[in-house]
């Protein structure tokens, strides 16, 4: 692979690329250098025929502790406005269009729950900590978190998280629905389930995936009427593909079926 400073990647199950945030010294504080890389190997995974889920993780201390404190703290509103700061993080939300799963332990704060919160489902930790504390550094959440933690918590617990800017723990992320799965152990039991989940989702047509990942992400966006329109459309367009014939001919032979995905 290409030579990151901040991240790892690497490959460990068949069609799974897995992006380790590696800046240990700094909890993993996503600074620009670093979301540069993370973007590089997103759209290297997402252009690779051989990739069909992607696993973005950091270690068992930290996913990562939030934008890099340090390197805002000089900035303008001139400077952050006219070089559109953290837009660049928005990449993986807009364009990545393979499934993204965040795997969690310890500190996802500030731009490390926002960046968690893009990824298209978490699995954590019961003792991760998440949590939106740029009031305390006199900001609002700037990576889409109030949108997307008060879309899935609702109003007056994303308004009483982002106000305080208290933490919550994996176990709450698990109840309250941010996190798909919290796993019982540490990172190593973190990491086993999640590249399990995304193994499975890799073996199946990587054009199906990729379809459902689109429709479901509609329903963010567009009203019910529409989304279940958008949804139609797709599911009529998959049968134009080479996958569609093959799954369900292997059901009719009671045969594994074996993709081309196309
Ligand atoms: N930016 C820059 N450096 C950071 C950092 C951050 N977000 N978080 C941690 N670090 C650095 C620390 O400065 C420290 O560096 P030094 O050793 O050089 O002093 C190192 O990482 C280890 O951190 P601590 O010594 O603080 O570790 P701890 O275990 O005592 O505490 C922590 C851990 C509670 C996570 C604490 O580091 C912390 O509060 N970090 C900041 C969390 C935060 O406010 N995040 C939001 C950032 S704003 C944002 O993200 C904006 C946005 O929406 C995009």
């Amino acid at each position: 692979p290409a030579s990151y400073e901040y991240i790892l990647t690497e490959t460990p199950k068949p069609g799974v690329g897995l992006i380790t945030l590696n800046r240990p010294k700094a909890l993993n504080a996503l600074c620009s250098p670093l979301f540069q890389e993370l973007n590089d190997a997103l759209s290297k995974y997402d252009q690779d025929k051989d990739i069909g889920a992607i696993v973005i993780t950091g270690s068992e201390k930290a996913f990562a502790a939030g934008a890099d404190i340090k390197e805002m703290a000089p900035l303008t509103f001139s400077s952050a406005y006219s070089n559109n700061f953290i837009a660049p993080w928005s990449h993986l939300a807009n364009n990545i269009r393979k499934p993204v799963i965040a795997a969690v332990s310890g500190y996802a704060l500030g731009g490390g729950c926002e960046l968690a919160l893009m990824c298209d489902f978490i699995y954590c930790t019961s003792n991760a900590t998440f949590g939106q504390p740029e009031i305390k550094l006199g900001v609002t959440p700037g990576a889409g978190g109030s949108q997307r933690l008060t879309r899935i918590i609702g109003k007056s617990r994303a308004m009483d998280l982002i106000l305080t800017g208290k933490n919550f723990s994996g176990k709450e992320a698990g109840e309250w629905g941010v996190a798909a799965r919290v796993i019982d152990g540490g990172k190593e039991e973190l990491l086993a389930e999640t590249l399990k989940t995304a193994e499975t989702i890799a073996g199946y047509s990587h054009v199906a995936v990729v379809a459902n990942k689109e429709v479901v992400n509609k329903s963010q966006e567009l009203s019910l009427r529409e989304g279940v329109e958008y949804e139609r459309r797709l599911f009529h367009a998959l049968f134009g593909s080479k996958d569609q014939k093959i799954g369900m001919t292997a059901f009719a032979e009671k045969k594994k079926a074996e993709w081309s995905h196309e």
